[in-house]
């Protein structure tokens, strides 16, 4: 196991399975996940809707429970804490979700909502509680005039603005955004993404980043990990994944997605990518039956060749084709 003393957080051999009901063997969302996340770092998770990435993000936030392995935070075991440890981790690991909206209480001012979360964890006098919330509205590009409005009469992406607002009013060292962007118009996107970064770099945050959409990822992550079936099937840096996909997995995702030339689009299209849905086999590598390159060593555990920053769960990507690799 190859635990790194800095990470900010770890996962080793994560794995969340969910009930399927009487009699049948549960679904495993999430199989066998080893990932760190390193102080200031952002770490995209990107795959098809139904891969396990949210189940990831609630998996460490204390949402679901995890079946089998661990997740440690700063080097503390945090696999099972109890309710009061989870609260207090809460100071330190936050999220962001697709849908603000959802989470803001119309009837309430912007201000009171981001009051809560300092009321719950810190004894601030009411004069620095507004302090610390203008000072989160201005950080997020709002105003702490804003404070004092309600949820309805902002855009959608001044709402995402908001979230991100409450997620750093706490000083956190790990924001989970999962689709954090996604609802919004591609400019609105754009504008988002820049906010995290430039976020991301003047406060040293940690964020985990989980989208469907690839060119999302790239632009705002150091490193990459894509799930398929709730496996990894590769993980390297962002320009590693999204420049020299090794993985035929990673090598559809980045085919899918729709590129602004209609004749390359439709030459893509006329190509016939495999359809995304097909049923996973429980044993091997998930992605044998739509894979091309496919052989019987497929239908047992996929290898894990790995280097120092790069791993390609495949057998087709034998160790000299990842860069100082060496072979498990
Ligand atoms: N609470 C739950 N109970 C049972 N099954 C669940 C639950 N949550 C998710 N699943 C199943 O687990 C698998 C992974 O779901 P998950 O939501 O983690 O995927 P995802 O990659 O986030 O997908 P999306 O891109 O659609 O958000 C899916 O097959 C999903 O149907
Ligand atoms: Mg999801």
């Amino acid at each position: 196991m190859n635990t790194r003393a800095a990470s900010l957080l770890t996962t080793r051999g994560l794995t969340v399975g969910y009930p399927r009901g009487r009699g049948k063997p549960p679904l495993f969302a999430l199989n066998d996940i080893d990932l760190d996340i390193e102080v200031g770092e952002t770490v995209g998770i990107v795959g098809e809707s139904g891969s396990g990435k949210s189940t990831l993000g609630n998996a460490i936030l204390g949402v679901v429970r995890p079946t089998a392995g661990r997740i440690a935070f700063e080097g503390e075991d945090i696999t099972h804490a109890g309710a009061a440890r989870r609260r207090a981790l809460t100071q330190h690991i936050q999220a962001v979700f697709q849908d603000p909206f959802g989470s803001l209480n119309p009837m309430r001012t912007i201000g009171k909502t981001l009051e809560e979360p300092l009321l719950a964890h810190r004894k601030l006098a009411r004069r620095e509680r507004a302090n610390e919330v203008g000072e989160a509205l201005l950080r997020v590009g709002l105003t702490a005039a804003d404070a004092d409005r309600y949820p309805g009469s902002f855009s959608g992406g001044q709402r995402q603005r908001i979230a991100i607002a409450r997620a750093l009013l706490l000083h956190p060292k790990l924001i989970i955004c999962d689709e954090a962007v996604s609802a919004l118009d591609l400019s609105v996107q754009a504008q988002i993404l820049n906010l995290l970064r430039s976020l991301q770099q003047e406060l040293k945050l940690a964020l985990l980043f989980i989208s469907h959409d690839m060119a999302v990822v790239r632009h705002v992550s150091d490193r990459v990990v894509v799930l398929y079936a709730g496996k990894l099937m590769e993980s390297g840096s962002s320009a590693e994944i999204c420049d020299d996909p090794q993985h035929p997995y990673t090598q559809r995702l980045l085919a899918a997605r729709p590129v602004p030339d209609p004749v390359e689009q439709r030459n893509r299209h006329l190509a016939g990518t495999p359809a995304v849905t097909a049923p996973v086999p429980e044993v091997g590598c998930p992605f044998r039956p739509q894979c091309p390159l496919a052989t019987d060593v497929c239908a047992v555990e996929p290898p894990v060749i790995r280097s120092d920053s790069r791993t390609v769960n495949c057998h087709a990507f034998p160790a000299h084709r990842v860069s100082g690799g060496e072979s498990e």
